[in-house]
């Protein structure tokens, strides 16, 4: 019997190649960069399943051209706002995630993020490194204090709940707002509901966790940020679109707020060229929040066993549209 014809758009952890390569008929693009959408377009042409990244588009077009054999979708990363997924149920491909396993790996970094804005850490690393270090000074690098503040989390999904958690070592009174109030979680943790505007006015730091969707994008903008604090930190760990990089800037040249630090940008990568480059109180990295070797091999053993179930129409272990998962 044929094995199913599967297309992997990056490398993964090589045990999971194995994996693969021993259950199907491989095409694994290797280059570090996505693959150009034309080839990709050409790629899928008769596959049964793809495993894809945040940074292939994965819609109508690409499932047309793909042919009514494609069985599944699945995506090494827990969001899919690359992905047609509306299109996809329509069509009964399962699409699968990686949820869970990066949670507290990703709530992990938003807190490196944080504290190494704070305390201005990558700013003072560049300023010793480049030979300027001359004497000790009692004003040179003052940052913002994290223990007694107020942290804002909007989204109280898996990710906002950990980096909850995390702040209570630190004494922060912790705020939330998401569309839906968690109660639950309220029962779990000294975290108190707010609405957007009041976090916003309220909150020395505010750290995003939302989804990307129409409701969320650009979520936070000019109005948002006049709304800040003129001492506070916004960190972004979600999606770049979440944030309007343009009220941004201006919001950090103008003072309005104090710093950013920035996991995710938009577009990404980002341009050599953009302004937000040029601040020293924006610190961007380049999307690694669930960038550490035990995470990254959960992400690829679960999205190589969700594509190897869903070619061989078994359930995903973890679906996005469990409607028509197998
Ligand atoms: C995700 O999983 O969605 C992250 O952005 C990458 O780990």
């Amino acid at each position: 019997m044929s094995k199913p014809k599967i297309l992997v758009t990056r490398n993964i952890f090589p045990e999971w190649i194995d994996y693969l390569s021993e259950n199907s008929e491989l095409d694994l693009w290797e280059d570090e960069l996505p693959p150009p959408r034309e080839i990709l377009l050409d790629k899928v042409k008769g596959i049964d399943g793809i495993l894809c990244l945040l940074t292939d588009k994965i819609d109508s077009e690409l499932m047309d051209i793909a042919g009514t054999q494609l069985k599944v979708i699945s995506q090494i990363a827990v969001g899919f706002d690359n992905i047609d997924i509306k299109e996809a149920t329509k069509r009964k491909i399962p699409v699968g995630n990686t949820p869970d396993v990066l949670t507290s790996t990703t709530a992990d970094a938003t807190w490196s993020l944080l504290m190494s804005v704070a305390r201005r850490i990558s700013e003072s690393e560049r300023f010793v490194h480049s030979g300027n270090w001359k004497t000790w000074h009692p004003l040179h690098f003052l940052g913002q204090d994290i223990y007694n503040s107020t942290l804002g989390i909007i989204g109280m999904g898996r990710i906002g709940y950990e980096v909850a958690k995390r702040a209570i070592g630190f004494d922060c009174k912790i705020i939330y707002y998401d569309v839906n109030r968690r109660k639950d979680l309220e029962e779990k943790l000294p975290i108190e509901y707010v609405d957007l505007n009041t976090l916003l006015i309220e909150s020395d730091i505010v750290s995003l966790h939302t989804v990307l969707n129409d409701d969320t994008y650009h979520l936070i903008g000019e109005k948002e940020l006049n709304l800040m604090k003129e001492n506070s930190i916004l960190i972004n760990v979600s999606r770049g679109p979440v944030v309007d990089s343009t009220a941004l800037y201006e919001a950090l040249i103008n003072k309005n707020i104090w710093a950013a630090a920035l996991d995710v940008t938009d577009p990404e990568p980002i341009p050599h060229d953009d302004p937000l480059l040029k601040l020293d109180n924006c610190l961007i990295v380049p999307h690694i929040a669930s960038a550490t070797f035990k995470t990254r091999y959960e992400m690829s053993k679960i999205s190589a066993q969700n594509l190897i179930n869903g070619v061989n129409k078994k359930p995903l272990l973890t679906c996005v549209n469990p409607q028509v998962n197998y």
